[in-house]
């Protein structure tokens, strides 16, 4: 059954050869993800070469698991290690028929990013972003082709989470959009057509959950302490576990987003920005003196 909002798939085209810009955590396991699922080259490019290394180096580590675990032959781990390389060039796009970006989650770093694609890509290459919270139309703006421009939106972590969020610009073709389900339906993921507003549907709701519990921390609640306090909730993940997983400057990006399209119903966590500043990954992130560290 067609998904809601998915054009006819007699428009939509093979993926021969993916681009991946930002070689970071979640390009990597989407990266490994188009490599198993569509069996076609995936080229990650970073700003030097040390990124690139370590997001290839990912991926390949991420298939040594896999076959660890056996979840994957040695003949087909083989194949999707060598379907997985790097550059520093963006011109290895050139014959790319998807580029997909998920660099820092700024809007004029992304504008600018897809303006230097341009010049590279073919006419029919889809640009697609993996933003969270950031308008996909604003990111096709003064493009010379900004009907190719979709919002193909993972969540983390990518291997086992279905979904996927599709984001319609104005201007994006129908013939990119019946690529982006096909695309999706490839990979094994339940795509849905989401309309172009701040952090689309998931991340909106999620958000809620996720500001209230840092607004108490900021309040003084003891991280800690409401994570097992929340514990018997059923939640998959408790709220500061998920906030370490995903990244505290993505979610703090994303409520930045939010709060900036809704105000006040969505918060924006002081401690969060002081996580950054002093260089923390999560709230969990053991200090020198042996404690957790806690703003
Ligand atoms: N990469 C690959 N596989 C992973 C993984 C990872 N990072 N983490 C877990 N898995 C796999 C495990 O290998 C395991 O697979 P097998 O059963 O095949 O061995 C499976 O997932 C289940 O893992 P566990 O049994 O270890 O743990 P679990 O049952 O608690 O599930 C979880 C782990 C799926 C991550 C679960 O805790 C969960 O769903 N958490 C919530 C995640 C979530 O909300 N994600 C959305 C975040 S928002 C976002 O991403 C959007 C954004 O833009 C900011």
């Amino acid at each position: 059954k067609r998904p809601a909002g998915a054009p006819d798939k007699s428009l939509a085209k093979p993926v021969t050869k993916v681009g991946v810009v930002g070689a970071g955590l979640m390009a990597g396991q989407f990266s490994l993800l188009f490599a198993r699922q569509l069996k076609v080259p995936v080229v990650m490019t970073d700003i030097d070469q040390a990124r690139v290394d370590k997001g290839v180096a990912y991926v390949h580590g991420e298939v040594d698991k896999l076959l660890a675990k056996k979840r994957i032959s040695p003949d087909a781990a083989n194949r999707t290690k060598a379907l997985v390389t790097g550059s520093v060039s963006k011109q290895a796009f050139a014959d790319a028929d998807f580029v997909i970006e998920a660099v820092f989650e700024e809007l004029q770093v992304k504008k600018d990013v897809f303006a230097e694609l341009e010049e590279i890509i073919s006419e029919d290459c889809i640009l697609a972003t993996n933003t969270s919270s950031l308008s996909v139309t604003a990111m096709a703006e003064g493009l010379k082709h900004p009907e190719r421009v979709v919002g193909f939106h993972f969540f983390n972590p990518v291997a086992v989470m279905p979904l996927l969020e599709i984001v319609r610009a104005p201007e994006t073709s129908d013939a990119v959009l019946a690529t982006a389900f096909q695309t999706a339906k490839a990979l094994k993921k339940n795509a849905v057509l989401v309309k172009d507003a701040a952090a689309f549907v998931v991340n909106r709701i999620l958000l809620r959950l996720m500001g209230e519990i840092a607004k108490a921390f900021d309040q003084g609640t003891d991280a800690k302490t409401a994570d097992t306090a929340l514990r018997p909730m059923g939640l998959p993940m408790t709220p500061f576990s998920l906030l370490s997983m995903v990244g505290v400057p993505v979610a703090l990006h994303v409520s930045e987003s939010l709060h900036a399209a809704f105000g006040d119903r969505f918060w924006v966590s002081q401690n969060q920005q002081r996580l950054i500043d002093a260089g923390k990954k999560g709230i969990w992130e053991i200090g020198e003196d042996g404690k957790p560290f806690v703003p």
